[in-house]
């Protein structure tokens, strides 16, 4: 009979894994999180105390998850898990726009609207802005019929959804490119705002000395048929927090600067006053590679 020790544990246990698990790429997951699970508790030398306190953590974590609410997500967003998942998938060596986190805040089913209309259904006294640009494939070729679905906090931070004051799908819409792929709207300024700070991931924040808060930025998810869905943000160029976002999904290609504008007769035609921010950004998707065949 075999001894399980401190020196074997590590190898016995990968090699029962390892051989009876017949799924292959199961098989590569659980022996590689087996192997990094065992240094890192070998590295800090894990006290029990410390091993009951995680348990009770990722007890806690998964009782504040419901329908509207998934800590998990958000505890992998502040251990920067999720911006590597997404790098790893999303490999795009400099073509097309960088992708970002989705964020626990997408609804689905925002109201199709027309180019140019006002996302801003209340005013809550805001920073007008306007946004606008193109959507092109790669290679900067204009994609007509492309879904831009965009979602924001208001100046106050918040989401429609956490805002009594606002109505339903205030700040949310999705537009659809003509020929030309340029796409326009019209908003106000995204304020910066912080993750929700109540459960157990805004403790672990707190405990490590880190702050909640998020840079204002614009939500988007582009789809245009034979091109990868784009998940990505604009964020406001000057935020004082874009040097230490909480969920780590800054990147300098996705922020954008605001220009101070007094047209008055774009203002009346928009529904904004003068002066609003404008904002020009375009998108580049890249087209989808086509699946191998699967040999018979
Ligand atoms: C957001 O931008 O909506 C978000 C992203 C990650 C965690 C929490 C919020
Ligand atoms: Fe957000």
């Amino acid at each position: 009979m075999q001894d399980f020790t401190e020196d074997n544990l590590t190898q016995v246990v990968c090699e029962e894994y390892g051989s009876k698990t017949t799924d292959e790429r199961l098989r590569v997951v659980v022996t590689s999180l087996i192997q990094h699970l065992h240094a890192f508790i070998k590295d800090v030398e894990l006290t029990e105390a410390e091993w009951y306190r995680a348990v009770e953590f990722l007890t806690a974590t998964g009782q504040v998850c419901n329908e509207e609410r998934q800590e998990f997500v958000l505890l992998s967003d502040v251990l920067g898990v999720s911006m590597l998942v997404d790098a790893i998938n999303n490999r795009r060596s400099g073509l097309g726009t960088e992708n970002t986190v989705l964020g626990p805040f997408h609804v689905s089913g925002a109201p199709e609207l027309p180019m140019g209309a006002n996302i801003m259904l209340k005013d809550i006294g805001g920073t007008p802005a306007f946004v606008q640009g193109r959507i092109t494939d790669q290679d900067g070729t204009p994609l007509e019929g492309a879904v831009l679905d965009v979602w924001q906090a208001s100046l106050r931070g918040f989401y429609d959804v956490q805002d009594p004051e606002v109505p339903q799908w205030n700040l949310r819409g999705k537009f659809t490119t003509g020929a030309d792929g340029r796409y326009w709207f019209a908003t106000e300024l995204p304020g910066p705002y912080p993750i929700p700070p109540d459960g157990r991931v805004g403790e672990l924040l707190r405990a490590c000395g880190r702050h909640p808060m998020r840079p204002g930025h614009l939500h988007f998810i582009i789809t245009a048929e034979g091109h990868d869905r784009l998940t990505t943000h604009i964020f406001t160029a000057g935020d004082e927090y874009l040097e230490s976002d909480s969920v780590f999904g800054t990147k300098s290609s996705l922020v954008g600067e605001y220009e101070t504008c007094h047209d008055e007769e774009m203002a009346r035609k928009y529904g904004l006053s003068v002066p609003f921010q404008m904002l020009d950004f375009d998108f580049g998707l890249m087209r989808s590679v086509a699946e191998e065949p699967v040999a018979a």
